[in-house]
């Protein structure tokens, strides 16, 4: 295409000599790499390439490799044209170790003796994004952090369950090279289950999302503990890290590749993971005979793959023998146990006895109530039967 303008605006200038514009050709050049910026012609002879950044001249060269219009001071040893393209029709310049100042719109000016051609490139340079990670920091703060990457990345937080007035503060610095730092904080909640980190480059060229999930588990002394981790959907050549955390110190449990399918265990015999479940994304944590003091603490699990890192903290907590709970620790001691079973009796007991002595007590009232009603019944039988029996004895005598 641009071979095609260079040679029409080639062939218009020989015949008209009016400026022609061929359109600009845009490059993105990556950061400390190297790269080509395009510039074909209409062989024509012997040629003198010079090359323009911003209208200063950076680079000049003729058909024999000489350089003309500059010392060699001034022009960098970072740019070449490749001699043997020339007489093909390619004065492309070739950048070694791109920086961010080799940005801006170059010109590519063509001569002879017959003609003249130009064509502009406008050239872009970008530091990709090679790791963004979310950390918890200190004041129950979540951080979104990546670094060196040009331009300046958007930063945007999503969670799960999603919370609508998420005010993250985002601040970026510049680095001695130009290159950007990011740190993005969002203050933790609750209610938030998973925190996400997306972090997009200026040029739409990467999208990276990182996620931390926060769990707490418990587990019994001795018996087998699953701690779950599973992997984003669809991840593909990833490799899974789980790490262990207690009183500020760090290591390495294990580590998985994807591609190797090969795990290396510095916790063999004590943890493991499952392989034909980690190959289909589950990364779960298998500890075989958790201890109390040795196995409590954080564990951490990293799934990283192509612009993805997913990760999940779980605090674990394995429950000894004395502090389990009667229900559900049924590997907690016999004391305990013959206590436990021993309580309701006791009670059973008490309440019987209670019960036997409200009885007794209630009889006995009751008994002497009996008596004091049928004594007093009799106290009544005792005078009215007499007193009656005395005015039915009377009766007759008053009556006749
Ligand atoms: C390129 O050619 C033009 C005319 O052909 C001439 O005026 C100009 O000086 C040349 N530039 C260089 C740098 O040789
Ligand atoms: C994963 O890696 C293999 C080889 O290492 C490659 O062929 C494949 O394209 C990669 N897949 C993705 C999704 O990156
Ligand atoms: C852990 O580190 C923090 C600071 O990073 C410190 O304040 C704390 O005392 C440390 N705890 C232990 C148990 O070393
Ligand atoms: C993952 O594997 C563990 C065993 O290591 C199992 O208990 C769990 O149910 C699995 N989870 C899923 C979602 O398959
Ligand atoms: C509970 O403990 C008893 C022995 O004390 C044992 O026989 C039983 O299998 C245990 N049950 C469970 C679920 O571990």
């Amino acid at each position: 295409m641009i071979k095609a303008f260079a040679q029409t605006c080639g062939l218009l200038l020989i015949l008209t000599s009016a400026n022609c514009q061929i359109p600009d050709a845009h490059v993105t050049c990556q950061f400390s790499r190297d790269c080509v910026l395009p510039c074909t012609f209409k062989p024509n002879g012997n040629v003198n390439v010079m090359w323009y950044r911003q209208d200063v001249l950076i680079f000049s060269q003729n058909q024999d490799g000489l350089q003309s219009n500059l010392t060699p001071q001034n022009q960098s040893p970072r740019m070449h044209v490749l001699q043997d393209q020339l007489a093909r029709g390619s004065a492309s310049l070739h950048l070694n170790m791109c920086d961010i100042k080799d940005r801006g719109r170059y010109r590519c000016l063509v001569n002879n003796t017959l003609s003249q051609q130009e064509s502009f490139v406008i050239v872009k340079v970008e530091a990709a994004i090679k790791m963004v990670t979310l950390e918890t920091g200190s004041n129950r703060e979540v951080l979104c952090l990546c670094k060196d990457i040009y331009p300046a990345p958007r930063v945007q937080w999503s969670t799960v369950p999603i919370e609508n007035s998420l005010m993250p503060s985002t601040q970026i610095f510049p680095n001695a090279q130009g290159l950007y730092s990011v740190q993005s904080k969002l203050r933790m909640s609750e209610n938030i289950l998973t925190y996400i980190c997306t972090v997009n480059s200026m040029y739409g060229t990467q999208s990276w999302r990182s996620t931390l999930q926060q769990k707490e588990l418990i587990g019994k002394v001795g018996r087998e503990l699953s701690i779950p981790c599973i992997a984003p959907q669809n991840l593909q050549n990833f490799t899974l890290t789980w790490t262990f955390t207690r009183t500020n110190k760090s290591s390495n449990i294990l580590s998985y590749d994807s591609r190797t399918r090969h795990t290396s265990n510095n916790w063999l015999g004590q943890a493991g993971l499952e392989q034909h479940r980690v190959l289909l994304g589950n990364g779960s944590l298998l500890l075989k005979h958790p201890e109390t003091q040795e196995n409590t603490g954080t564990y951490t699990c990293t799934f990283s793959g192509l612009q993805n890192r997913h990760v999940v903290q779980t605090q674990v907590h394995i429950r000894s023998k004395i502090e389990g709970t009667p229900s559900s620790g049924n590997q907690s001691g016999r004391s305990g146990q013959s206590t436990s079973k021993l309580w309701p009796i006791a009670v059973v007991v008490a309440v019987a006895m209670v019960a036997t002595v409200a009885a007794l007590l209630l009889y006995k009232k009751r008994k002497a109530n009996q008596r004091r009603s049928n004594e007093i019944a009799m106290e009544t039988t005792e005078t009215k039967p007499m007193k009656t029996l005395q005015s039915a004895e009377e009766l007759p005598v008053d009556n006749c």
